[in-house]
């Protein structure tokens, strides 16, 4: 029978997936990407990317996810941000080959402060990192402060109904209902774009969590996708 995991194991979890370190952090984020590239892929798809668009990832965790990306024009620019130096580290080693291309451009940043000039990029993404911002409402004004005019924005989260039955997220993750987010939203110059619901089958993160990253067993997750513009006159920014 399968031990259920500890406390201190489902805490020790959840900071690894809140910003991953050492040998477990590798094998939590190689675990982390393949469960969750459907909710990576449907982000990208979302981004409707165009040819020579710059694209900001925060949180890519390690990143095996930049061919898909990539590959859909050869035209396209990635940065991307993390708060975990093994996952800019390791993002750098699996992309090799478009880093020396200079088509992709990892970097370390504090969680806060986007090291970027304003308007920079014409899409960004984030998948499964909003648990983790420190205060949301300035995150996504720093979103938009590097957004393009005209821009848009994806946020793929798994909703508060979905998380709040797993055992691992009440140890630090902020979890967020529809509703929520819209709040938040409302309080920057956002306009939500399209909400996407999506229920998908992936690697079990229930009660079996801690050896089902190691194992694989299947339930039920309820993403959500958000996308969100920039509206083109930079005046007349409005909010939803
Ligand atoms: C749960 S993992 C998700 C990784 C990947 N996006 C996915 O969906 O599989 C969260 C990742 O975001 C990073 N992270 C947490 N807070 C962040 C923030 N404020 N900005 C950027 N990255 C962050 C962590 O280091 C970790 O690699």
């Amino acid at each position: 029978m399968q031990k259920e995991p500890t406390k201190r194991e489902l805490r020790q979890l959840a900071s690894q997936l809140r910003c991953p370190r050492g040998q477990m952090g590798l094998d939590i984020a190689y675990v982390m990407n393949s469960s969750n590239i459907s909710m990576i892929v449907e982000g990208i798809a979302a981004l409707s990317l165009s040819p020579n668009n710059t694209i900001l990832e925060l949180g890519h965790g390690n990143c095996k996810h930049l061919p898909k990306l990539l590959e859909i024009h050869e035209s396209l620019n990635y940065f991307g941000l993390e708060i975990s130096r093994l996952m800019v580290e390791e993002s750098q080693k699996t992309n090799a080959t478009y880093v020396q291309q200079e088509r992709a451009v990892f970097q370390w940043y504090d969680g806060v402060h986007i090291p970027y000039p304003d308007q920079q990029f014409d899409k960004i993404l984030t998948v499964n990192t909003i648990y983790f911002w420190q205060d949301p409402v300035a995150f996504l004004r720093e979103l938009y402060r590097v957004l393009k005019p005209g821009g848009k924005t994806v946020v793929v989260f798994a909703v508060k109904e979905f998380l709040y039955d797993l055992s691992f997220p009440k140890y630090g993750f902020t979890m967020y209902h529809r509703a929520d987010f819209k709040k938040l939203i409302g309080q920057t110059h956002f306009k939500i774009l399209r909400i996407k619901r999506k229920k998908e089958f992936i690697k079990k993160p229930t009660r079996e969590v801690y050896s089902a990253y190691l194992s694989g067993h299947h339930t039920h997750k309820k993403p959500v996708c958000r996308m969100l513009q920039k509206n083109s006159e930079s005046k007349t920014r409005t909010s939803v």
